[in-house]
């Protein structure tokens, strides 16, 4: 059996008391001296530092042997930390990897999946040893052959922000989005919590606006167009004044953290699915990782270039009145149903109290830990025996610990707004075509269904042409008790 080369990682203790200091740690992670070439204040290193402030995983940085051991704070046996200080700081000038001061950017592990699947700190640790031997660290990726990804394309867009000695720039990733959503792609950087919506965590390997059907993955072509556009009436802003070539290597860098962050979800689940005799450990040799783990999550992306949307012709002799009049029908019909959450007016103001998934996983943690411990306060411990006092404990601190990396490491929940669809404005595009993939394949992840299946695909089209019908100004068709206000307060 062939088996995978897991890197050496450390676990360090943090004193930090205060919930979360990966604002800081991300802003303050500048170097000005890591490269010959030019070098920019901004490396966006030191994600590896979480908001659980009891713990932080970081790779020590042993994966090619080229680098030394990370310089970062505490943990590692007083001589062993002194000979890395000395390794580290001989290698520095010569590698270029880092300045006096800061870590190595590290990807930061998913500590909310892991707290819901009550991993232990070994478990942890292992699914971080495996991911490094996966998917490499953010300054030097790499992914199984089966990931399909090209690691030129890769390398472009990761690392520090920097470029070589004939101004070919690389860090990409780092320059223009780790800002927002975060080194480790999980929605989280520094700017995250003031926006809204939220960036993107790519992790669950959801996507929204694409030209395919609702639950697969977005083409290549359609993360380019995102990129190229960036999603009007959000904070994700257009990239069109890059390249070519750096557009589609930062698309192969989302599909990258996507699929890292995948694998990851699907190594804290699978401990759940191990026999007792296994000790909690996940097997390290390569037939299970990849057959199990890796080839799941590269197949759903090599199978959406066939998942593309079936989308007939809009019949060009269309007479337009009678169509806009058939979907305005279908929209307050009972099967389209549009009207119940984008609003009688269209407005947007219909269902406004609904999550979508990304926050929908955080309420529910929530809900969860508030329900147990409620319960738990409730539950008199005097006739327990020792070892069901022992559980009891267990779950208490298990709450707790759960309940604190929520509180660190996840952005607080907020709602969803249905779009208001009187000023034109389209996260997704607003070609006819654009408004057809939304309508016939709703929006994933978010609460808005697939119009496939209950209206048939012609028909979608009458909906298309009428929701670009709607004038900006609403007609006050529908009375006093429904004013213009709506509109201005979005
Ligand atoms: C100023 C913050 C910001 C920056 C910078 C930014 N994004 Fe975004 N991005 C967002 C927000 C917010 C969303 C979510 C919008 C939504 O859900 O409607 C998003 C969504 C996305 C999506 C998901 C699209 C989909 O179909 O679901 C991708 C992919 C993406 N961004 C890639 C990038 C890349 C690559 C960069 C850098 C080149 C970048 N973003 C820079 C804020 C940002
Ligand atoms: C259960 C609630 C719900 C229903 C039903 C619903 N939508 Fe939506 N719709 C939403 C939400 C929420 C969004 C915003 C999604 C986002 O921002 O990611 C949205 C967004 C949209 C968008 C904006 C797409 C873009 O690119 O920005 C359009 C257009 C749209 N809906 C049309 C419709 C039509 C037409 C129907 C009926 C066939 C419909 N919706 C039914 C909730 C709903």
């Amino acid at each position: 059996m062939e088996y995978l080369t897991v890197n050496t990682l450390s676990v360090e203790s943090g004193t930090s008391t205060r919930p979360s200091s990966r604002w800081e740690d991300f802003a303050s992670a500048g170097c000005g001296r890591s490269h010959p070439g030019k070098t920019w204040a901004f490396s966006g290193a030191g994600e590896g530092e979480t908001g659980d402030s009891r713990r932080s995983l970081r790779t020590t940085g042993q994966m090619t042997g080229l680098r030394g051991p990370s310089h970062g704070r505490g943990g590692r046996p007083a001589a062993t930390g002194w000979w890395a200080g000395v390794l580290a700081s001989l290698m520095l000038p010569l590698l270029g990897t880092g300045c006096g001061q800061t870590a190595a950017a590290s990807y930061r592990l998913n500590l909310v999946e892991s707290a819901k699947q009550q991993l232990k700190p070994e478990q942890e640790q292992q699914v971080a040893n495996i991911l490094a031997a996966l998917f490499g660290t953010p300054d030097e990726p790499f992914a199984p052959a089966e990931c399909g990804l090209d690691e030129a394309k890769l390398k472009l867009a990761a690392g520090p922000v920097r470029s070589d000695i004939v101004g070919r720039k690389n860090g990409l990733y780092r320059e223009h989005c780790a800002h927002c959503h975060g080194v480790t792609g999980d929605g989280m950087g520094p700017t995250a919590a003031f926006l809204n919506p939220y960036p993107r965590d790519y992790r669950p390997g959801v996507f929204k606006f694409k030209s395919t059907e609702r639950a697969d993955k977005p083409t290549h072509a359609d993360l380019v167009m995102v990129l190229r556009n960036g999603l009007a009436g959000s904070s994700m802003p257009s990239f069109a004044l890059l390249s070519d070539a750096k557009i589609e290597s930062l698309a192969e860098y989302v599909k990258y953290l996507s699929m890292r962050g995948e694998v990851e979800l699907a190594l804290m689940r699978a401990f759940f699915e191990l026999d007792d005799e296994d000790q909690g450990k996940l097997p390290e040799d390569r037939d299970f990782l990849i057959d199990e783990i890796v080839m799941p999550v590269a197949e759903s992306w090599q199978a959406a270039e066939d998942a593309l949307i079936d989308v007939p012709e809009m019949p060009a002799d269309i007479d337009m009145a009678a169509s806009i009049a058939k979907g305005k029908e279908l929209f307050y019909g009972n099967k389209a149903n549009c009207v119940k959450c984008h609003g009688v007016t269209g407005l947007g103001d219909g269902q406004v109290n609904d999550y979508d998934d990304w926050n929908k996983v955080v309420v529910q943690a929530y809900k969860t830990v508030e329900g147990s411990l409620e319960q738990a306060g409730e539950t008199s411990t005097w006739n327990m025996d020792a070892d069901e006092a022992a559980e009891h404990r267990a779950e208490l601190a298990w709450l707790d610990r759960y309940q604190r990396v929520l509180d660190g490491n996840a952005l607080p929940p907020r709602t969803i707004r249905p779009r208001n669809l009187r000023e034109g404005v389209y996260r997704g595009g607003m070609r006819p075509l654009d408004l057809y993939y939304r309508i016939h394949a709703g929006i994933n992840g978010a609460p808005m269904p697939a119009a496939k299946g209950t209206v048939p695909p012609e028909d979608i089209w009458h909906i298309v042409n009428y929701i670009r019908s709607l004038p900006y100004d609403f007609n006050g068709t529908l009375g006093v008790d429904r004013p213009m206000m709506a509109r201005d307060r979005l």
